[in-house]
């Protein structure tokens, strides 16, 4: 079935949502997402969204920091004007209902976080993202403009290669009309045009084992963008936290918060023994990418499962009553922070890299944006700064809603031609596993080969691996009909390709990359 819209937007965290909210005054808005609307790496977030309020703070301050932890990659423009703009959109979160911690004086309880100079971290508890995601639902949901399609799964954008057009890499003029989206509930695929489309699909973290994203996070809308022949950068800068919690057999894992070390909490071996002085000297509050990796350099050499996290030394009233969340998940498996120590490990939790986009959050392709953490805005470089990804995703939600109601007034419109999807020929697959386990191999691949710490054959294995179940889940795909675990499958496939490939052309280590053949210089 054939629907328009003024305005498709896939993803409902933090981006899609504030972006939705902001076109929806212009034109009528599809927003589709391909769980439940709450269910979105936003409602994960813990620590907070960092921005500049009070002194000693301030906006240099601010930058740079966020420079520093990039390792030279930033693009200082946009980290100049992410940090200018956030207290303003913070502000408005704030009057679209979302709550963050006040001290007995009234002002903002400010956490500090890895690599951040200041206090600046607003947050609700330990579930800030879960605060947010709660306010903009109910706005969403009250908006007369808004028709939100939940369980509906973004399967490709529309572009002039579905109405027959040959694409090269080399077009500069490919145009999206909007998306096939597959009703989870029907097995249909409805063609969803639009004159303006937002990608807001969220992160990675499924390509591998270890991850503290939820399910969701597969990658879809990069690997929508490449296929549809969009740009894509800076997928080598793959960000594993150095702290969620060891509970075998559990996914997503757990996430430990940084502002817990920010609050005093402390790195130590098995045996008891402080080990993050040896590695920087801001010991267990340097840059994650250094913790992450003295971490797994810990594990390497004692060969232990986890490494601890001691709380044992704080306050414990106010332990209990600034980190109510962590206590509740520790306790629930026989742990209590106030007396035990917390056996952690690094796992992976965020992309740096994604879809290029300029300062309004426009992609390569036309009428296309991108906003969160799927966009590559130049803000992270090589290495995210703490609790600056929430604050980027309102930022360019902002900034691309401007620029998407200034194109959607000048007037465009959408062929009529769009032909619908067509699956006739295909065939539900008979055996799950042959799914099931290439998704298992996937993240075998990426865990093994492409993780922390990498070199030229590592990753040189892992693309003639992947190269195997690339072949078999095409093969796959273009028998099948559309299921969600296929098209996320094939998705984590091309992400996963390029991590590796863009991981293999940088000769270097930076930042969040690191080859064991190309030992860091200074400072990156
Ligand atoms: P998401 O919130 O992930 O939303 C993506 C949406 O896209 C979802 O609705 C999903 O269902 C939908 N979607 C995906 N694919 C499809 C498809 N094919 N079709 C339809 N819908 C689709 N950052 C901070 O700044 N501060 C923090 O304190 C912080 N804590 C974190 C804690 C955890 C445990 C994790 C995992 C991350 C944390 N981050 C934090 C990172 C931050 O939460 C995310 O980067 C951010 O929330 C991403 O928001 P988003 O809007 O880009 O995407
Ligand atoms: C955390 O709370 O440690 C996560 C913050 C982030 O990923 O920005």
């Amino acid at each position: 079935m054939k629907k328009h819209f003024d305005f498709l937007v896939i993803g409902s965290g933090i981006a899609g949502l504030t972006y939705a909210i902001k076109v929806a005054e212009k034109g009528k808005v599809c927003l589709v997402t391909k769980n439940t609307l709450a269910e979105t790496t936003t409602s994960y977030a813990q620590g907070g969204i960092a921005a500049v309020t009070y002194e000693p703070d301030s906006f240099e301050k601010h930058i740079e920091d966020t420079i520093k932890a990039g390792a030279g990659l930033c693009n200082e423009e946009i980290v100049r004007m992410v940090v200018a703009e956030g207290p303003a959109r913070i502000k408005e979160l704030i009057e679209w209902g979302t709550n963050f911690d006040k001290n007995s004086d009234g002002n903002f309880d400010l956490a500090k976080e890895g690599g951040h100079t200041e206090h600046r971290i607003l947050h609700h508890k330990d579930n800030t993202g879960y605060e947010i995601q709660r306010a903009l639902t109910r706005k969403v949901k009250n908006h007369k403009n808004i028709t939100c399609l939940e369980n509906s799964f973004a399967v490709d954008i529309i572009t002039q290669h579905h109405l027959g057009e040959v694409i090269k890499k080399t077009n500069t003029n490919i145009e999206c009309y909007g998306a096939y989206i597959l009703n989870l509930k029907t097995g249909k695929t409805d063609t969803v045009l639009a004159k303006i489309t937002m990608v807001a699909t969220g992160g990675t973290g499924n390509l591998y084992h270890t991850t503290t994203n939820p399910l969701i996070a597969t990658g879809d809308g990069i690997a929508m963008v490449y296929r549809a022949k969009g740009k894509v950068e800076n997928m080598e800068f793959v960000q594993f936290h150095p702290t969620s919690l060891y509970h075998p057999g559990y996914r997503p894992s757990f996430l430990i918060t940084e502002a817990l070390r920010g609050f005093g909490a402390i790195l130590k071996t098995r045996q008891g023994i402080e080990f993050m002085e040896k590695y920087d000297s801001r010991a267990s509050l340097a840059p994650r990418d250094i913790v992450a990796r003295a971490i797994d350099n810990e594990l390497k050499i004692s060969g232990d499962e986890y490494v601890y996290l001691d709380c044992t030394h704080l306050d414990k009233e106010e332990l209990i009553n600034k980190f109510p969340n962590i206590n509740k998940k520790c306790l629930s498996i026989g742990i209590d922070i106030r007396n035990d120590l917390i056996p952690v490990v690094p796992a992976a939790h965020y992309l740096c890299g994604g879809i290029e986009t300029d300062e309004n959050g426009l992609s390569y392709i036309k009428r296309l944006f991108a906003a969160g953490e799927v966009a590559s805005t130049g803000l992270h470089g090589a290495n995210r700064l703490a609790s600056n990804s929430l604050v980027e995703g309102v930022v360019f939600a902002d900034r691309a809603a401007k620029e998407a109601i200034r194109l959607f007034e000048s007037g465009i419109s959408i062929s009529e031609n769009v032909p619908e999807w067509n699956d006739d020929r295909t065939v539900y697959p008979e055996e799950m596993i042959l799914i099931t386990q290439n998704y298992k191999e996937l993240q075998q691949i990426m865990s093994n080969y492409v993780g922390i710490v990498r070199s030229d054959l590592r990753l040189k294995r892992a693309f003639t691996r992947l190269e195997i179940i690339f072949r078999e889940t095409e093969e796959l795909y273009r028998k099948s009909k559309l299921s969600q675990q296929l098209c996320e499958l094939r998705n984590l496939i091309n992400v996963g390709y390029l991590v590796i490939k863009m991981a293999m052309e940088r000769k270097e280590s930076r930042g969040l990359h690191y080859s064991i053949d190309y030992p860091p210089k200074k400072n990156l």
